[in-house]
């Protein structure tokens, strides 16, 4: 089987979830792409750290341009600007795919970052980057694009939707539900993003230039966290039967668009106000598709893993096997299945 060498930026909370199933689930990958996912180098900062998972010592270096240069494709997932914008426009540049979760980077830089790949003939695919395990980049740029997106609305970060509901249902306090929020994964490195709202805005502007076929950036959207949302304002809307939600929403106005985020009172039977935890929902409404929902897992290692490899098996089968499709061989090894089974 040929081998394509993946290399990874980044070991942390995803980082971690991605390498794990590269190490253990090659065989089976190889299955679906025709070709054997090598994990062939991991950037880190610390090559000493504890981590969730058990890496191969001998992978981890703090020398992200040798696991670029030593890659035939690239994941990021360490977060931040820079010096992340430059090695992903060095991947670029050597024609090498870039599979990113870094929607705070695509949300200033994403237009650079497509011309780039553009240029080189790579691909830069970023599924993870809005609503973790959710499928809704590929839906918003590929099936929908046929159709014209009125609208989308939804809970776009986990980590404050994981603060307010415990704050709603449990009575706890802001900081430490954040704080659990942490632990599980679901917060940023610097969890300011989260709270301010900064996050959410940094994913609407990466699903309104798809859905409306330009380039937004964060300075774009209008945006106002949860810092200023107090224990009594949640008490008081629960009262009068409502749940604050934080709501990202893009949508058309006019010849142009209104880009937002900002914390809503939300009546507790609407289906948005039943989305719980570090759960996540986006509603998408189009002229001819009439209105989707989209809903899941918006954060955390293994979800958001879920998200960047797909986007790795999918840039494989596209570097091994151009306009070809799935090999025959992922058909041949599902089980057979009998009328009287189903
Ligand atoms: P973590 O902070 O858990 O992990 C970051 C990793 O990157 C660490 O392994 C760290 O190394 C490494 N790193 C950081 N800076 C550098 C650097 N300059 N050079 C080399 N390595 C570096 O982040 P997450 O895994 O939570 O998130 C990663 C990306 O995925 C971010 O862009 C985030 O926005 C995005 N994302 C996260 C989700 C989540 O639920 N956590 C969901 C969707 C997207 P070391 O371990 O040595 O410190
Ligand atoms: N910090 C982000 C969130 C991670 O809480 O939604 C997923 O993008």
């Amino acid at each position: 089987t040929p081998v394509l060498r993946v290399g990874l930026l980044g070991a942390g909370t995803v980082g971690s979830q991605v390498a794990h199933v590269l190490l253990t689930r090659a065989e089976e990958l190889a299955l679906r792409t025709g070709v054997r996912l090598e994990l062939s180098g991991i950037a880190v900062r610390d090559v000493h750290a504890t981590r969730d998972v058990e890496l191969p010592p001998q992978l981890l270096t703090t020398d992200a341009d040798a696991v670029i240069d030593g890659a035939d494709v690239v994941v990021e997932l360490t977060g931040g600007i820079e010096p992340t914008r430059t090695r992903v426009l060095r991947a670029l540049g050597a024609g090498k795919s870039v599979i990113t979760g870094n929607k705070a980077l695509l949300a200033e830089s994403g237009r650079q970052l497509q011309d780039a790949a553009a240029a080189s003939g790579a691909q830069l695919s970023y599924e993870a980057a809005v609503a973790g395990a959710i499928p809704i980049v590929r839906p918003m740029r590929d099936s929908l694009a046929g159709d014209r997106v009125e609208r989308f609305l939804g809970i776009m970060n986990g980590t404050t939707n994981f603060v307010l509901d415990q704050m709603d249902s449990t009575g706890a306090a802001f900081d430490d539900a954040l704080a659990e929020a942490q632990r599980l994964g679901y917060a940023e490195a610097d969890p300011t993003a989260d709270v301010e709202g900064h996050d959410a805005a940094a994913k609407t502007a990466v699903l309104a230039s798809l859905a409306f076929h330009s380039s937004y950036t964060i300075t774009d959207v209008h945006c106002e966290g949860i810092a200023g949302v107090t224990a009594e304002d949640v008490a008081a809307a629960k009262e009068a039967g409502y749940v604050i939600k934080l709501l990202s929403v893009g949508e058309r106005c006019g010849d142009g668009v209104n880009l937002r985020v900002n914390p809503v009172m939300i009546p507790r039977e609407h289906v948005l106000g039943g989305v719980r935890g570090a759960y996540n929902a986006v509603f998408v409404e189009a002229a001819a598709a009439g209105s989707l929902m989209f809903y899941g897992q918006g954060a955390g290692g293994e979800p958001t893993a879920s998200a960047v490899l797909g986007d790795l098996v999918s840039a494989a089968r596209a570097i091994a096997l151009g306009a070809q499709g799935i090999p025959l061989a992922d058909y041949a090894a599902l089980p057979a299945v009998s009328m009287d089974d189903v």
